[in-house]
C-alpha cells in the first residue's frame, strides 16, 4: 500500500497544476507537524498474539447506529475540484462504492445536494463562518440532504500560514462559492471571501448551537488534549476527532498518534473517537484502533487517489487500506475491531520515527 500511495501521489503531481499540488501537499510553517504526523505512527510497535483463530477477520463497525464496512473514512478536505474535474462527485462515489464513511467539507466545490445524492453514509464538516446566518443555512441544507452527523472543526480560528502554498489558489469563484452563494462574488467582491472565512471568535458555544439547530450528533475535530475533549463533551459534543489538521494549523503541534491514547481515555467511551493525520497504511489504522479510535480518516491519500484515478482511484485506495488492515489484524491475532486493544501496541520510539 505504501508503494501504491507513492505511485498515486507521483501520478497526481504529474497531472495537477503545481499550485494545486502545493495547496494539497503543504503544511504550515516549517512543516514539522506535517512530517511528525506521519512518522509518529512508527513510534508504536505491535505485540502480536499467537495461535488465535483468524480464519475470518471482520473490519465492520457501527457508528451512531449505522453499520460501516470499514473503519477508514474520507477526511473533509477543501476544494476537490482542484484535484479532479468532477470534484466531490467523484470522491463521494468512490467512498460509497468502498462502503466507507465520507465527511463532506464546508468548502466542497460541488453542490452539497448533488454530492449527498451519491452517498449512503456521510457527515458534514462545519466551519463556523463570519456570517453565522450562512453557516446555519449550510447546516440546514446538509441536514435536508441526509447528513448523519456534523463535524465542527475547532482548530481553525485562523488559517495556518503555509509558505509552500503562499500564492493564489487556482480555484474559480464559481467553484469556491458553489455552496456559499455566487451572489457574494457579485455584491461585495473584496469582502466576499471574508464573510465566508472562519470566525475566530468561535467557542464551544457553537457545539450546542449546531446540535440544537440540526438535531444531529456533533463531533469536534482538531482535539489534541484530554481536557479539551472533556470540555467539548460537557458542552454537548457527541464525540471527537483527534487531529492536527494534517500539520496545516499550528506548526509544532503534537502528532495525533502521540495523543490519541490520552484523548480516548478522557472520552472513556462516551462517544466515538476518530483520528486523522499521517495515516498511510493499514498498520497505522490498526495502531489507531488499538489506541482507542473507533475509526480513522485519510486526507491527502484520498486526494492523490482522486487526482490520479478519479472515482476508481478512491475505491482502490479505501479498499486497499481496508484489506491491509484485515491482513494486519490477522497477523496480530485480532478477529474483530473489538479485539484490537491497547495490549497489542507498545510505545517504542527508538524503533521508528522521532518524538
Ligand atoms: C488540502 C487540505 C485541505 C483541508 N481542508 C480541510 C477543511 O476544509 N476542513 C477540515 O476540517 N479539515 C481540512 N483538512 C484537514 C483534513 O480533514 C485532515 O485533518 C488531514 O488532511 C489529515 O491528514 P492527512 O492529510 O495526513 O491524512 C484539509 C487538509 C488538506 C490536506
Amino acid at each position: 500500500m505504501r508503494r501504491r500511495l507513492a505511485d498515486w501521489e507521483r501520478s497526481a503531481r504529474a497531472r495537477l497544476d503545481p499550485a494545486a499540488t502545493d495547496f494539497f501537499a503543504a503544511g504550515s510553517g516549517s512543516e514539522r507537524s506535517l512530517a511528525a504526523a506521519v512518522e509518529a505512527w512508527d513510534d508504536w510497535c505491535f505485540a502480536p498474539r499467537v495461535l488465535t483463530d483468524v480464519s475470518v477477520v471482520d473490519t465492520t463497525l457501527e457508528l451512531f447506529g449505522r453499520r460501516l464496512h470499514s473503519p477508514v473514512a474520507v477526511a473533509p478536505v477543501a476544494f476537490h475540484a482542484l484535484a479532479h474535474e468532477e470534484g466531490e462527485l467523484a470522491s463521494a462515489a468512490g467512498a460509497a462504492q468502498a462502503g466507507a464513511l465520507y465527511v463532506m467539507a464546508t468548502r466542497a466545490t460541488r453542490r452539497i445536494e448533488e454530492v449527498a445524492a451519491r452517498l449512503p453514509e456521510w457527515w458534514f464538516q462545519v466551519y463556523v463562518l463570519n456570517d453565522r446566518g450562512l453557516t446555519g443555512a449550510l447546516v440546514d441544507r446538509a441536514v435536508s440532504a441526509g447528513a448523519r452527523a456534523l463535524v465542527l472543526t475547532g482548530d481553525t480560528p485562523i488559517v495556518g500560514p503555509k509558505p509552500r502554498s503562499a500564492g493564489p489558489i487556482p480555484l474559480s469563484d464559481e467553484d469556491y462559492l458553489v455552496n456559499l452563494g455566487l451572489e457574494l462574488a457579485e455584491s461585495a467582491t473584496p469582502g466576499a471571501r471574508d464573510l465566508t472565512a472562519e470566525d475566530p471568535g468561535t467557542t464551544e458555544e457553537a457545539i450546542g448551537w449546531l446540535a440544537e439547530r440540526s438535531g444531529l450528533p456533533v463531533l469536534v475535530k482538531g482535539v489534541l488534549r484530554a481536557d479539551d475533549a472533556e470540555r467539548c463533551l460537557s458542552a454537548g459534543a457527541a464525540g471527537v476527532v483527534v487531529s492536527n489538521h494534517g500539520g496545516r494549523q499550528l506548526d509544532g503541534a503534537l502528532a495525533p498518534a502521540h495523543v490519541l491514547e490520552e484523548v480516548s481515555a478522557a472520552v472513556d467511551r462516551r462517544g466515538p473517537v476518530l483520528v486523522d493525520g499521517g495515516v498511510r497504511d493499514g498498520r497505522s489504522v490498526l495502531k489507531a484502533i488499538c489506541l482507542g479510535a473507533d475509526a480513522v480518516m485519510v486526507g491527502r491519500p484520498a486526494i492523490w487517489a482522486l487526482a490520479a484515478g478519479g472515482e476508481e482511484g478512491v475505491v482502490e485506495l479505501l479498499e486497499g487500506l481496508r484489506l491491509e488492515l484485515a491482513e494486519s489484524m490477522a497477523l496480530a491475532g485480532a478477529r474483530r475491531l473489538a479485539d484490537c486493544d491497547r495490549s497489542l501496541v507498545r510505545f517504542d520510539p527508538g524503533k521508528g520515527g522521532r518524538r
